[in-house]
C-alpha cells in the first residue's frame, strides 16, 4: 500500500523594508553600474550590510518584491519569464544609475500568487514578454539585499488604486494582495523573503549638487516629515504593526510618503501582520527623503494579528 504523500508547507520567513534610492548603488559602485561615485550615504549602505548579515540567501528560496516604480494602471502584474536581462536607466537620475541586470524569476511562485490573487477577485496579469524592461526599484532593492543575485525573485507591480480612488481603497487591496501572496507561498513549499521597496517620507530637493556624493548637502528636507517618520518607526520598533497599518493613510498624506504605492502594506500583510518588532538597521536621508532599512525575522510561532 502506498504511503500518503505529505506536502512540505512553505513559509514567509522574513520581511525587509528596503528603500531604493539609486544613490546607494552609485556610491557602492558594483560592476553592473556604469557611473561610480567615490562615497556617500554610508549610514544607509552600512545598514544594508548589517541586514545582509542578519538575513542571508541561505535563509530563503525566493525573494518577492513589490516596487513603486513598476506602475501599472489597473491591477497587479508579475514578472513571469524565467530570465530578464537588460539595461535599466533611472529616468530622473541617469547620471547615477545605468545598471546591466540579469535576473532569474521563480515562475512557479509568480503563477501561484497570480492564481491566489485572482481567486480573491483582484485584477492581476502575468508579464510574459522576455524583453520587458524591469524597473529600477525592483533592481536596486534586490541588489542591495543580495548583491550576488544567486536567488530567484518574484516582482509585483504597484497599481494606481491609492491615486485613483483613495488611500483607504488602496490599502484594503494591498492587504488582500499580501494575504494572497502568503497563501501562495505556503502552498509552494518554499521559504520566502518579502520585500517592500520604498522610502518613508518623500519630499525631496528639486536641484542636485554638482557632486552628488558631497554629503555636506545631504539633510532632512523638513521637520514635519521627519516627525512623521519617527512616529511610524516608533510603532514598528515596538511591534505595533497593526497600529502602524492603521496610521498609513494619514502618514501618506502627512509625509507625502512613498508608502502610497502600497509596498509596505503588502509586505506587512504577506507576513501576516506579526507582533514582531522591527530590527532597525539604518535611517537616513537621500536628497532629503526619509529612508528606513529594517527587517522582521519570523518563526513558525510568530503570533498573528498585532497589538492594538
Ligand atoms: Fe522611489
Amino acid at each position: 500500500m502506498s504511503q500518503p504523500q505529505t506536502t512540505k508547507r512553505g513559509q514567509v520567513v522574513a520581511g525587509a523594508l528596503a528603500p531604493h534610492p539609486p544613490h546607494l548603488i552609485y556610491a557602492e559602485g558594483p560592476k553592473q553600474n556604469e557611473p561610480k561615485g567615490e562615497c556617500g550615504w554610508e549610514v544607509l549602505r552600512w545598514g544594508y550590510e548589517d541586514l545582509r548579515r542578519r538575513i542571508t540567501p541561505d535563509d530563503y528560496d525566493v525573494m518577492i518584491v513589490h516596487s513603486p516604480h513598476w506602475k501599472t494602471v489597473t491591477g497587479t502584474h508579475l514578472l513571469a519569464c524565467p530570465e530578464f536581462k537588460g539595461l535599466s536607466v533611472d529616468p530622473i537620475f541617469p547620471n547615477l544609475f545605468r545598471f546591466s541586470y540579469d535576473l532569474q524569476v521563480d515562475c512557479d511562485v509568480a503563477k501561484a500568487i497570480h492564481a491566489k490573487a485572482t481567486e480573491a477577485q483582484l485584477s492581476t496579469q502575468l508579464m510574459e514578454n522576455p524583453d520587458f524592461r524591469v524597473d529600477y526599484g525592483t533592481i536596486i532593492s534586490c541588489h542591495l539585499l543580495n548583491p550576488a543575485w544567486d536567488k530567484p525573485i518574484v516582482a509585483l507591480s504597484s497599481h494606481q488604486a491609492h491615486h485613483t480612488f483613495s488611500n483607504e481603497v488602496g490599502e484594503s487591496l494591498m492587504m488582500k494582495l499580501g494575504a494572497a501572496t502568503r497563501e501562495a507561498v505556503e502552498e509552494s513549499g518554499k521559504r520566502a523573503l518579502v520585500v517592500g521597496s520604498c522610502s518613508m517620507s518623500h519630499r525631496h530637493f528639486t536641484t542636485e549638487a554638482e557632486v552628488p556624493e558631497d554629503m555636506s548637502n545631504e539633510h532632512i528636507y523638513n521637520h514635519n516629515q521627519y516627525l512623521w517618520d519617527m512616529h511610524m518607526i516608533d510603532l514598528l520598533r515596538q511591534g505595533k504593526n497593526r497600529e502602524a497599518l492603521q496610521t498609513v493613510p494619514d502618514f501618506i498624506d502627512g509625509a507625502i510618503s512613498e508608502f502610497k504605492d502600497g509596498s509596505f502594506t503588502w509586505m506587512m500583510a504577506a507576513m501576516g501582520v506579526p507582533n514582531t518588532p522591527a530590527t532597525l538597521h539604518a535611517y537616513g536621508s537621500v536628497i532629503g527623503t526619509g529612508n528606513l532599512v529594517a527587517s522582521w525575522k519570523l518563526s513558525q510561532s510568530s503570533p498573528q494579528g498585532g497589538r492594538e
